[in-house]
């Protein structure tokens, strides 16, 4: 069975991507599969949203792509009195450093595919939180990826950002002539609120005309995941240190969730 590789990205900032990460790792894991999620953002999230204590230097993503590292990856076990089989290798501030010499480095653009491949992970998953806006980190996680999923919040700039990161990973990848090139296995909308704009641009306004993200996407042959609702308890559960599925199980939220684990499950078989 292949591993997976797959970087959450957006073209935006607060969009859902590092929620999508911890969610999606529970559920891959609640079908049995293990997951390794990558920090790969200065902002740390990912170690709140696990409920993990800030890591030192030496034990981040950062420590993982220097030229000593010799494949023991610094990963922490997460949720582990709950569910069994998710590991967290944390980002944070130390990966600052890390985007400087991803620029210096010649094989910058290559260097956590490298790692992947120099020292491979047992994981069956691995899932890179990529930051907000694309940089150096985001070619480094391209190019060591099978697949990206997009989230997105359903408001007109965002959809224009998306835009804008889809052009950019054709670009980069054919740039970097990735073999094979890391398909766009989907994109998550999030966040949406019952609002005239997100029902316009969900392809949910009913008006004559306005063409919705749907339409768009299927003309580009993207699939989209059914929409992920704003909704407390999400926030809350991050901010808890858990994934939704732990935090409140019967959150319709989770479906869609468990649907997305799904459907990378299916690109292994
Ligand atoms: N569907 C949702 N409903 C309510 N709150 C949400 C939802 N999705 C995410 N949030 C909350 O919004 C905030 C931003 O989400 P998150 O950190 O996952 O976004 P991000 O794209 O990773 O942001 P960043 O670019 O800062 O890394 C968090 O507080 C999170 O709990
Ligand atoms: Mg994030």
């Amino acid at each position: 069975m292949p591993q997976q590789v797959i970087s959450i990205m957006a073209n935006s900032g607060g969009v859902g991507k590092t929620t999508l990460t911890v969610n999606l790792a529970y559920q891959l894991a609640k079908k049995g599969k293990s997951v390794a999620m990558f920090g790969c953002d200065p902002n740390g999230s990912l170690t709140l949203f696990c409920g993990l204590d800030d890591p030192p230097p030496e034990k981040t993503l950062d420590y993982v792509l220097r030229s000593e590292f010799k494949g023991d990856y610094p990963l922490k076990p997460v949720w582990r009195e709950h569910i069994k089989g998710v590991d967290a290798c944390l980002g944070g501030l130390p990966l600052t450093n890390t985007t400087q010499r991803l620029v210096l480095d010649k094989r910058g653009a290559y260097l956590l595919a490298d790692v992947l491949e120099d020292h491979p992970l047992p994981h069956d998953v691995v899932l890179i939180d990529c930051p907000g806006t694309i940089e150096q980190l985001h070619i480094a996680a391209l190019s060591a990826s099978t697949g990206v999923l997009i989230t997105l919040k359903p408001e007109d700039k965002d959809l224009d950002a998306m835009a804008k990161l889809l052009e950019w990973i054709s670009t980069t990848r054919s740039e970097l002539r990735l073999k094979p090139a890391p398909e766009v296995i989907g994109i998550v909308p999030n966040g949406a609120k019952n609002r005239a704009m997100h029902r316009d641009n969900l392809g949910l306004s009913g008006i004559e005309g306005v063409i919705g993200l749907p339409e768009i996407m299927k003309q580009m042959e993207i699939p989209m995941f059914p929409t992920i609702k704003d909704g407390a308890y999400i926030a809350n559960a991050a901010a808890a240190g858990l994934p939704l599925g732990l935090y409140r199980a019967s959150d319709p939220s989770n479906q869609v969730y468990a649907k997305i684990a799904a459907a990378i499950i299916k690109e292994m078989t």
